[in-house]
């Protein structure tokens, strides 16, 4: 496992808020990872999001996969297998993976969540949104995807969009608005990189897997998970996770659960900070379509009142 062009991939994210795919595992670290997740997925049941109790959710649960409001279908990986946590703290310990997430989370960053997404044709898109603004994300290709595949797709250069759209675009299918963006596209085994901040959605197509780990600053310490004592494989988490993968999920201080929002970090972590003249215009545009948005949708409800 390797990436070569670290400063590039640190300038493409400055520049768009994601990268394209970059070389990551050779042929048989991907294989290797890419069986063990098949292995998962073929054994696992697959639970409906409707019927994950509530209350579970800050519980780390590893032993089934869940189909969710999208018709995607996430699974948590850690834990489950031996070797295959061992290959994840090697990935989360590598040099230049380290280099780029400290760049963007800062130090002593942790792992907010590592899931496996399985999509295909009978999926929904999910539509334009952002996520928290200090999250960032890796994810690596488990198959090869082109440009009819389930992909994240992402607005470029919408990181540095001053106005917050959150969620006020979701109900916008992200095949729109082609000549502004990018599908992340690549073969298996690459990686890429994005901020949550930028203006993302996931397009359906052709069945497609990614491993997708969320990181977010040190600042959000107390968002944890609370993990059972046993892995799958019947070791105690504390000896299983004595290492970097373990720290990222600050999972031997199993303090209570406490969800923060957004904290505001105030600064930001992207070197470069005005939009091109076609940006601009593109986000002149989606500002007002965020308006027009947010505005029908306050009208309906109170119609409906
Ligand atoms: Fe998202």
């Amino acid at each position: 496992m390797k990436l070569i062009s670290v400063s590039n991939i640190i300038s493409e994210v400055n520049r768009y808020g994601f990268t394209k795919s970059h070389l990551f595992l050779d042929e048989k670290e991907s294989n290797f990872l890419s069986d063990k997740c098949n292995t998962i997925s073929r054994k696992n049941k697959i639970v409906s999001y409707l019927d994950v109790k509530p209350d579970s959710q800050s519980v780390y649960e590893n032993n089934y996969s869940v189909k969710n409001f999208f018709q995607a279908i996430t699974t948590n990986i850690i834990g489950v297998d031996e070797e295959l946590d061992i290959f994840f703290n090697k990935i989360f310990s590598n040099k230049e993976v380290t280099t780029v997430l400290k760049k963007f989370t800062g130090e002593g960053y942790i792992l907010n969540n590592l899931s496996m997404r399985y999509m295909n044709r009978n999926s929904k898109f999910v539509g334009w949104h952002q996520d928290d603004p200090n999250a960032f994300s890796l994810a690596i290709l488990l198959n090869n995807t082109d440009h009819n595949s389930a992909t994240t797709t992402f607005i470029k250069s919408s990181h540095m969009f001053k106005h917050k759209f959150g969620k006020s675009l979701e109900k916008i299918n992200p095949k729109y608005f082609k000549e502004i963006s990018h599908r992340a596209i690549g073969r298996k085994g690459e990686v890429y990189f994005f901020s949550n901040s930028t203006i993302h959605g996931v397009q359906v197509g052709s069945a497609s897997t990614v491993i997708i780990g969320c990181f977010l600053p040190k600042e959000y310490i107390d968002k944890k998970q609370i993990f059972p004592k046993l892995t799958l494989y019947n070791k105690d988490y504390n000896i299983a996770l004595d290492n970097e993968l373990g720290r990222l999920l600050n999972f031997n201080d199993n303090k209570t659960y406490q969800y923060r929002q957004e904290t505001d970090l105030k600064k930001s972590r992207f070197a470069q900070k005005n939009l091109s003249f076609k940006n601009l215009i593109m986000y002149i545009f989606l500002f007002l379509l965020s308006t027009t948005l947010t505005t029908i949708e306050f009208i309906y409800r109170l119609r409906k009142k």
